[in-house]
């Protein structure tokens, strides 16, 4: 889904992307170790301008997802995203994801206050009842964005993904109207 909607967050906003919002930064920010440290999806294969353009792509036309940019005031272009997923209205759930991809902006808490915008706009404006993320145990930053923005801890799922080859638990939170 590509809705016609921008929010405000404090030192910036976020706005859903399009094809054409794909950029070298975002790339290269994706291929940075430090960034996809623990993005499991995104460092199985080298990002490219193509790959990123067709994620962006797929998740613009899907009724399911909204892929959001986040932006830094007086920045262009995004910094990061904030990905809805995995949207099912039968149940009233769906799937958040981050990533601030330009290490220029971590530490600012501008993660949670993007997280805090989209998670608001999935309840109230498509009316969902339970957004879920999760995140490996020893990322740390992760976590605590995203009880900033209001996520309670479920539950864990111990031992069944793996984070650099061992065994580990993914945590993981929702957040509830
Ligand atoms: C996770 C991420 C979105 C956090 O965004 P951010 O804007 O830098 O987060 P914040 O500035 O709100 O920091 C969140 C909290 O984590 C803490 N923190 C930040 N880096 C940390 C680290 N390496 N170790 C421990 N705590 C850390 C901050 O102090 C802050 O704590 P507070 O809530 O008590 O103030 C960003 O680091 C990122 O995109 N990482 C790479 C992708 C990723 O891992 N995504 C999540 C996958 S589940």
């Amino acid at each position: 889904m590509t809705p016609d909607v921008t929010l405000p967050i404090e030192g910036g906003f976020v706005r859903p992307l399009r094809e054409a919002d794909a950029h070298p930064g975002y790339v290269n920010g994706l291929n940075d170790p430090v960034v996809n440290r623990f993005l499991d999806a995104v460092k199985a294969t080298p990002q490219t301008l193509e790959s990123v353009r067709a994620f962006v792509a797929a998740d613009a036309s899907s009724p399911s997802s909204v892929l959001w940019g986040v932006f830094a005031a007086g920045r262009e272009p995004h910094v990061g995203t904030v990905r809805l997923h995995g949207i099912e209205h039968r149940h009233g759930t769906a799937h958040i994801g981050v990533c601030l991809f330009d290490r220029g902006v971590w530490g600012q808490g501008l993660g949670g206050r993007a997280i805090a915008a989209v998670t608001r706009w999935a309840i109230n404006s498509l009316g969902l009842r339970w957004v879920e993320a999760g995140a490996y145990e020893g990322n740390t930053a992760s976590r605590r964005a995203f009880e900033s923005a209001g996520y309670h801890w479920v539950f864990d799922i111990p031992g069944k993904y793996l984070f650099e080859g061992q065994p580990t638990t993914v945590k993981v939170y929702a957040a509830r109207p």
